[in-house]
């Protein structure tokens, strides 16, 4: 166990924005819970599990501890039932381990590719992209009890995985992820219908049989033609959920904005995408300071150099409260909020 006191975080968080930590304490293993939880010095104080930082707004120092698992390692479990089972421990690149997959030849997580973050962040909020979510393809999570210390195992059908939602994220701090299985099929079914991807099949120069590493390359291009690379400029990627309203009101905002997109979202509920709303009302490419909201893509709030996380929150809710007076619409913020 590392622990450092006043820790700063502006490496940590794909905003890059300047923050410190009271504490932050990495693990390198499991086992190493027990001398997290025995040490006097955390007892009391509030607790956030960190993992690479990109669904992260820090809108001033934290005063409690952020604890980082570096647990490392990715293995096949057994490949012989029709499916390959594939485990990845919590501290590994969430796009180091698509990208190992898909080299081994394994099918199933290539739509969710160049998608920062960390393993065990995965779960947490269900990624999803390009008609793939987390929750298709996860056997079981598992993790650590932080209220008892207990390694717990939790099926995917106990994760309760909803659209960027799950058990872990409706109660944070309880629970650290250690470990996700995956479960994957042999044979290999393209996922090609999202605007935008058959395109950048087409656009290969490689005309050779379709594979997951093929798809895999032309996701990462669609996402590089309009989502800002975190290294270059901060930001956590979608800043709103898409929200989901009931098909009366999708249909009479559709009378009034023809327009408008909308997707349906089960029985007698529409989806509308957060990014149209936010264009609308004029923020796309719109700046303040250094918050901004990026030029390609509306629903990418970005910082463009110093922007403080309060500055970010601060442009965030000027939004929402546009959206809600144009649409009477409520957008809910997709990042956790320290
Ligand atoms: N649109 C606009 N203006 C824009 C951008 C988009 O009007 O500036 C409209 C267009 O009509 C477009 C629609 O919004 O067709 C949807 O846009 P896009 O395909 O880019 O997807 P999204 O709904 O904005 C979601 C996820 C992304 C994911 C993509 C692709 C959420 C909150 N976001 O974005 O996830 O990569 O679909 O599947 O569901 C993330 O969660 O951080 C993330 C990037």
């Amino acid at each position: 166990m590392q622990v450092v006191e006043q820790a700063p975080l502006q490496g940590l968080n794909t905003f890059h924005v300047s923050a410190r930590a009271r504490y932050l304490v990495t693990l390198e293993s499991p086992a190493e819970l027990a001398d997290f939880l025995a040490d006097p010095r955390f007892a009391a104080l509030p607790l956030f599990v960190l993992g690479g930082g990109s669904n992260l707004l820090l809108t001033g120092d934290f005063p409690g501890v952020l604890l980082q698992p570096h647990f490392l390692g990715r293995t096949v479990l057994s490949s012989d039932t029709g499916r390959v089972r594939v485990r990845a421990c919590a501290g590994e690149s969430w796009d180091g381990f698509v990208g190992w997959t898909v080299e081994q030849g394994f099918a199933g997580l290539e739509n969710l590719s160049c998608i920062p973050g960390h393993v065990g962040a995965a779960p947490v909020q269900n990624i999803g992209a390009y008609g793939v979510e987390l929750k298709d393809v996860v056997e079981c999570v598992e993790a650590l009890d932080l209220a008892t210390g207990r390694a717990v195992k939790f099926t995917a059908d106990e994760c309760r995985f909803s659209y960027r939602d799950s058990i872990f994220k409706r109660q944070p701090g309880r629970y650290l992820i250690s470990a996700v299985v995956f479960s994957l099929p042999h044979a290999f079914t393209p996922r090609l219908d999202y605007p935008g991807v058959p395109e950048a099949l087409a656009a290969q120069q490689d005309s050779g049989p379709l594979t997951p590493a093929r798809v895999r390359r032309a996701i990462c291009a669609v996402r590089h033609s309009k989502l800002p690379d975190p290294a270059v400029l901060g930001n956590a990627g979608s800043f709103f959920k898409n929200p989901v309203v009931s098909q009366s009101q999708a249909d009479s905002l559709k009378a009034e904005n023809a327009a408008m997109p909308v997707y349906p979202a089960g029985s007698g509920l529409a989806k509308i995408p957060a990014a149209w709303l936010i264009e609308q009302c004029g923020f796309k490419g719109y700046r303040d300071g250094d918050a901004g909201v990026h030029e390609k893509h509306a629903l990418v709030l970005v910082n463009y150099g110093r922007a403080s996380g309060a500055e970010l929150w601060a442009l965030a809710e000027k939004i929402r409260a546009a959206v809600k007076a144009r649409f009477g619409v409520e957008l809910e913020p997709e990042p956790n909020k320290l």
